[in-house]
């Protein structure tokens, strides 16, 4: 595989994502293969916004293939509250670790690391615009769920403004043959132009709902997100719009009986606690995935998924 960074899931053509997905199959059937594939390697975690899932999951993802990790979770404890600079934070880090991983609100903030080292970068969500390894999490989760990428109809539900793991979906799905996209979301938070145009250079049938049950009987995937409060410039706005959408028992009444219920996590309201014993709920499966899809990535970056 030519990649040196994943900045955008777009630097992935269908053949190296298929690559990475049969990659995480084969560490899900045979763990022992990969305990020692990354020894003596060091992987650098620079979170400069919270997380819990991608952070953690990279950590596992490094531990299990018997490397090391380092680096921060919150911007706070690095010496970027003294005003470093992200090029000065990653050439430094680049000369302590054999890949990073990198989270920054600012947009953008992974390519600007990518130019200042040699050393692989991984974006790991950069502000409201991608967050790429969310989605080689989301497409394994939907691959093994379905037994396919092609042929289905996406709602995807919720903050399609900020929610970058849906732009990011969405470009992803876009490859794929005879995908429908359902744009559930209020006025305010629908999902910006540039996806739009995206969605029609690719010929891809796509509509904006406004509500889950116009929608829902027809999806074979439900792909719900929380609004984003921390992107929100006003309370008053993230309060009147962060419960728009809970997805419950009730609503799933019409839904078909093999739909897939996703969501990246963190949940706030949006998908109410009776669901997740519904055999339709597969988020927590997608947030074990992420452990083994961020392994195929770092094993691919880093050179080593021909060695095992
Ligand atoms: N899905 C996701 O990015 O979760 P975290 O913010 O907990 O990493």
């Amino acid at each position: 595989m030519g990649i040196r960074n994943l900045i955008n899931i777009t630097d992935l053509t269908i053949e190296e994502l298929n690559q990475m997905m049969d990659l995480a199959d084969d560490i899900i059937e045979n763990p022992e293969k990969y305990y020692d594939s990354c020894r003596n390697k060091k992987l650098a975690t620079l979170f400069f916004e919270p997380s819990t899932r991608t952070r953690l999951s990279f950590t596992a993802a490094m531990m299990e293939l018997g490397g090391n990790v380092l680096g921060f979770s919150e911007a706070g404890s690095s010496s970027a509250a003294k005003g470093e600079s992200v090029s000065d934070t990653i050439r430094t880090v680049g000369c302590y670790a054999d890949i990073i991983a990198m989270r920054h609100p600012k947009e953008g903030a992974p390519i600007v690391a990518a130019e200042k080292t040699t050393v692989p970068i991984i974006n790991a969500g950069d502000g409201g615009h991608f967050h790429p390894t969310q989605t080689l999490t989301d497409l394994l989760t939907i691959r093994r769920e379905k037994k396919r990428l092609d042929n289905m109809v996406i709602g995807v539900c919720g903050d399609l403004k900020f929610g970058r793991t849906v732009h990011s979906l969405i470009s992803a799905m876009l490859r794929y043959d005879n995908i429908e996209i359902h744009l559930i979301s209020p006025e305010e938070l629908k999902v910006p132009q540039y996806v739009k145009d995206e969605m029609d250079e690719a010929n891809v049938k796509w509509k904006e709902v406004l509500t889950i049950e116009e929608s829902i009987p027809e999806l074979d995937i439900l792909y719900m997100t929380r609004v984003q409060k921390e992107r929100f410039f006003n309370e008053e706005d993230y309060i009147r719009l962060k419960d728009t959408y809970i997805l419950d028992l009730k609503k799933l009444e019409t839904a078909k009986k093999d739909l897939t219920i996703l969501h990246p996590l963190p949940r706030v309201n949006e998908i109410s606690t009776a669901v997740d014993d519904d055999p339709r709920a597969k988020y927590f499966t997608q947030a074990l995935c992420g452990k083994y899809i961020r392994m195929a990535l770092i094993l691919t970056l880093l050179g080593l998924n021909k060695e095992v």
